[in-house]
């Protein structure tokens, strides 16, 4: 018999392989420093384009009064238990009433996170005899909680409402068979290519075919819509969406999560949602943080609108300098270049130590081969300046990917770790 951990010694994992060569630079990288468009990056200043802060509050100085002060206040021990034992506070349910009343939603309950929480409202909601149907793009957290489900799932292509309608009809088909109902997930904006999930068109679907919808509106929260109700609210089916989940990692620059449904669902989900059931309630300080964060969400529209303004001036200006930003409709910029992976890890190295540009970057197997995916997140706190610098990085990086400059210094770098 083998020993469980004999795969692991062999097999490090698709990403955990590239370790030796990747890691402390292009994963798990430590950047340095209060929270904002400049930070350190092993001693140099960078400017950065990898922190979902999108509104800038994470170090907005109300803000890190508010943490401090109900740290203070309530250690970060407060509550002790899971909510339905010990951990509850009328500060929680105020929280929730705040987050219901702002998404246009009857009720919603706190997760501690929003993977977990997503993972377990899948679970929650869904019985063997369901179906379940989603974007094949989904994150993580919504593949992990299709994977608890004891039923039928299927995938639709992702954002393609020809596929989605194919798919509905055979799920209709076999929800007939087993008694069940059909469940469509979709995020609201897909984090990796910032497109916008097509909720208007899936919402319209529910005249032909009876299911519910459950949006991840993870990166639309406090981006989206008018008042920053998120991506339903941008796309006017805010009440088309039968449960609506957005975590406080992204816009509200905090820890934990939330969904919002009509009372009785969540009323039903309070006690079926296993994460939450089975799991420590939310931080005090968290939860006094979130309702401030939230405060401010509501009531100070400059956030977004800078932020907005200066999405449109990075976005605009890498499509005038001729770079491809695929299909984004959100904050979420990400630039398309051509070249392998070792290029790839020589330019982003360029643009680290020789422009202090930091963004985020991606290749196979998370996109297809050949494509290096540089992904820019711009928030509230940059400026036109660090645009600026940033166009001319991107320039400068395209000018010397494509006169063979990274091939060389790739070459160079396997050449010297296979000596
Ligand atoms: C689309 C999406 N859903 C869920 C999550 C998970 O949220 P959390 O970080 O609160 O666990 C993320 C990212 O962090 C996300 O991008």
């Amino acid at each position: 018999m083998k020993d469980l951990f004999e795969k692991i010694y062999k097999d490090k994992g698709p990403l955990g392989k590239w370790a030796s060569q990747a890691e402390g630079y292009f994963v798990f990288p430590k950047l340095e420093g209060q929270i904002s468009n400049r930070m350190k990056f092993q001693g140099k200043d960078v400017i950065t384009w990898s922190i979902n802060d999108y509104l800038g509050l994470a170090n907005h100085p109300e803000i890190r009064k508010v943490d401090g002060e109900a740290g203070v206040a309530y250690g970060s021990a407060y509550p002790m238990g899971a909510r339905m034992m010990s951990g509850h506070t009328d500060l929680h349910e105020t929280l929730q009433n705040e987050l219901a009343e702002f998404v246009g939603k009857e009720a919603a309950y706190l997760l501690n996170f929003g993977y977990q929480g997503m993972v377990s409202t899948i679970d929650a909601l869904v019985s063997k005899d369901d179906i379940i149907v989603y974007d094949v793009d989904a994150h993580a957290c919504i593949i992990d909680g299709v994977r608890l489900h004891m039923g039928k799932r299927f995938t639709y292509k992702h954002n393609d409402i020809v596929s989605l309608e194919k798919n509905l009809e055979r799920a209709t088909k076999m929800a007939e068979q087993t008694g069940g109902g059909i469940l469509v997930i979709s995020e609201g904006v897909f984090g990796m290519r910032g497109e916008q999930g097509k909720l208007k068109e899936i919402a319209a679907l529910k005249q032909k075919y009876n299911f519910r919808f459950l949006v991840d509106d993870a990166h639309g929260f406090g981006t989206q819509g008018a008042t920053g109700a998120g991506t339903g609210e941008e796309q006017g089916v805010q009440g088309d969406i039968d449960v609506y989940f957005a975590t406080f990692a992204k816009s509200m620059a905090g820890t934990g999560a939330f969904i919002a449904a009509d009372k009785e669902i969540i009323d039903y989900l309070k006690y079926n949602l296993r994460s939450q059931m089975f799991a420590k309630s939310l931080q005090m300080q968290l939860v006094v943080g979130a309702r401030k964060r939230l405060e401010m969400l509501k009531t100070m529209p400059e956030l977004k609108n800078k932020l907005w303004e200066n999405t449109n001036a990075l976005q605009s200006g890498l499509k005038e300098r001729g770079f491809d930003i695929g299909t984004t409709q959100s904050c979420v910029t990400p630039v398309y270049l051509k070249g392998s992976i070792p290029e790839a890890m020589a330019l982003v190295k360029d643009l680290r130590e020789n422009f202090g540009v930091f963004c985020s970057i991606v290749v196979y197997p998370v996109i297809p081969k050949g494509l290096i995916l540089l992904r820019l997140i711009p928030t509230a706190t940059h400026t036109l300046e660090d645009i600026q610098i940033t166009l001319d990085a991107f320039d400068a990086i395209r000018a010397r990917l494509e006169n063979g400059t990274y091939q060389r210094l790739s070459a160079a770098v396997m050449a010297a770790m296979e000596e």
